[in-house]
């Protein structure tokens, strides 16, 4: 049975003293050994700080982003390996906002953001430094309404993986983050969300063999909050959730890991 995994993405949010305060009122609410992986992912200024604020927690520690080189004049990048000094286990690669929010526009006003390619480059980076990458994907709303939710999925799959060789399931974790699901309060269904999963494994299964696929956490990610947990927590192929909004704040953050605890019968 996959270890369901639960991480909270703080993305650009919280200051120091925030952070600080965030982890230890979550320490008093989540069990001493939680039956399921829990992480945080603070912005890199805070990964050295909340290191020391999780250490005898079952917290574990994620980055948002790293740089594919792991050396040189590379201003303001930071390397796998510098996230993984920090004391990180996992690192976020290609979200949504990354993919699509950040960057340069084009004349049609399209953000040009990280590629498949350059995510993959990431992602080989992180596992040679020993991290887990979170690697996330998803079909904007555009898509979903033309149909293209699958083709997009695998083109993203083979795309942000091309290169990967894996030697153990729990090296890797996907985040399947609808765009048009992520901070807009509206979530995707849970059949919406298990079709999504079970068509992603498949492709992991076509890339990796059925065994390797099945043992590979695929988190859920877009405006999942306590209340609706338990019911997308419940589908077969949904094994955690990576959490934004609501993982700001400790009481719903706990929620939704009782939630997912709760909903796998753990
Ligand atoms: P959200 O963000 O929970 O605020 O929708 C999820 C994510 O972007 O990881």
């Amino acid at each position: 049975m996959r270890r369901p995994f639960v991480a909270g993405n703080w993305k650009m949010n919280l200051d120091l003293a925030t952070g600080r305060a965030l982890v230890s009122e979550l320490r008093t609410r989540l069990p001493a050994s939680p039956p399921i992986d829990v992480a945080i992912c603070p912005p890199h200024i805070y990964l050295f700080p909340m290191a020391k604020a999780v250490a005898d927690t079952p917290i574990r520690l994620g980055a948002q982003n790293c740089f594919h080189e792991s050396s040189g004049a590379f201003t303001g990048e930071v390397s796998a390996a510098m996230v993984k000094e920090t004391g990180c286990t996992y690192v976020i690669l290609g979200h949504s906002e990354r993919r699509h929010t950040i960057g340069p526009k084009d004349a049609s006003g399209r953000v040009q953001g990280e590629t498949d390619a350059m995510i993959a480059a990431k992602c080989r980076a992180a596992m040679s430094a020993g991290l887990v990458p979170i690697v996330c994907v998803g079909e904007t709303l555009e898509e979903r309404d033309r149909d293209q939710t699958e083709a997009v999925l695998s083109r993203q799959i083979d795309g942000s993986l091309a290169g990967i060789a894996l030697d153990g399931p729990e090296k890797l974790v996907i985040a399947y983050e609808p765009v048009w699901a992520i901070g807009t309060g509206r979530n995707a269904t849970p059949e919406q969300a298990q079709a999504a999963h079970r068509h992603l494994r498949g492709r992991l299964a076509e890339r990796f063999g059925r065994g390797m696929a099945d043992g590979i956490r695929i988190q859920y990610g877009g405006s999942v909050k306590p209340d609706n947990a338990i019911t997308l927590m419940k589908e077969a192929d949904v094994d955690g959730a990576l959490v934004g909004g609501a993982s700001l704040k400790a009481s719903d953050f706990a929620g939704i890991i009782e939630g997912c605890i709760r909903a796998k019968g753990l």
